[in-house]
């Protein structure tokens, strides 16, 4: 398959990467074309070594939406907008992936009379950095980038719950439960493939698009338990 990761240049993009560039072909994008085509060979470089012959190119966010079949959307949410604004035009009838988790560190998500607030952790418990789920007003990122596509675009959310350093640690089996939402069936599957796609992960079907701000509102929670309990980036298994 053809996928492009937006924003392949940052952490979680690398090891979407060099776990897919062993068996798909890799497009990454970058706003930078000079800086995607460099990081692009540093993973073939990276892959090469494992004795894999990989084919990975970078270009710029759009031409890469443009060449692929599925994109995966790895840029911080609030860095959004524009690259979706950019994308548009050239995303008709393709899956588009969201991996993005809107959080704010050490502020809090309340919700007052129906109005969605984020306001300071006042309690003086909280010593140390501490991120809390930021909902949208449409309820998750997914909601929010959905609103972004055009209208037979499918979006899928998943891979929230994977550490960055470790999905790109090709010596590590990676033994997570991902969690994938959205409203279409065949897009789900083509998605649960990716995730069988790298050593030991599990694709579990989380339900329609509305039900990814409880997948993505665990990432949050899952640093501030690695954070306080001396563990390093940990993911989800549900036994
Ligand atoms: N890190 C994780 O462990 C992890 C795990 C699960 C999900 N996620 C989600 O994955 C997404 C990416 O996280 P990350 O840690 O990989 O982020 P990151 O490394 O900080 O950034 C990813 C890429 O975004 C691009 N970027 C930076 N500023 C931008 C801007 N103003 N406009 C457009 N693009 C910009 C950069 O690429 P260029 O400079 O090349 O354009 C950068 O390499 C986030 O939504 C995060 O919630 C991350």
């Amino acid at each position: 398959m053809k996928i492009a990761i937006l924003g392949g240049t940052g952490n979680i993009g690398k090891g979407f990467a060099l776990r897919w560039g062993q068996k798909h072909e890799i497009i990454i994008g970058s706003r930078e074309v000079e800086k995607a085509e460099a990081v692009a060979a540093e993973y073939n470089e990276v892959l090469a070594g494992y004795g894999h012959k990989a084919g990975i190119t970078g270009t710029d966010n759009q031409t890469a939406a443009e060449k692929a079949d599925i994109i995966i959307v790895a840029i911080r949410y609030n860095q959004l907008g524009p690259v979706m604004e950019m994308i548009k035009p050239v995303i008709e009838n393709k899956i588009i992936i969201s991996v993005v988790v809107p959080m704010e560190k050490n502020m809090c998500y309340i919700n007052t009379s129906g109005k969605h607030q984020i306001i300071p952790i006042q309690s003086k418990e909280f010593n140390t950095e501490y991120f809390c789920f930021s909902m949208p007003e449409a309820g998750s990122a997914a909601q929010e980038i959905q609103k972004m596509l055009p209208d037979n675009a499918e979006l899928v959310a998943a891979f929230h719950t994977v550490p960055a350093k470790k999905l790109a640690n090709l010596e590590m089996e990676l033994d997570y439960d991902i969690g994938v939402c959205g409203n279409s069936m065949y897009s789900k599957e083509i998605v649960f493939g990716l995730v069988r796609d790298i050593s030991n992960m599990r694709p579990l079907d989380i339900g329609p698009l509305e039900t990814a701000a409880m997948i993505e509102s665990l990432t949050p929670l899952l640093i501030n338990v690695a954070a306080r309990n001396e563990m390093k980036d940990v993911s989800l298994k549900f036994i």
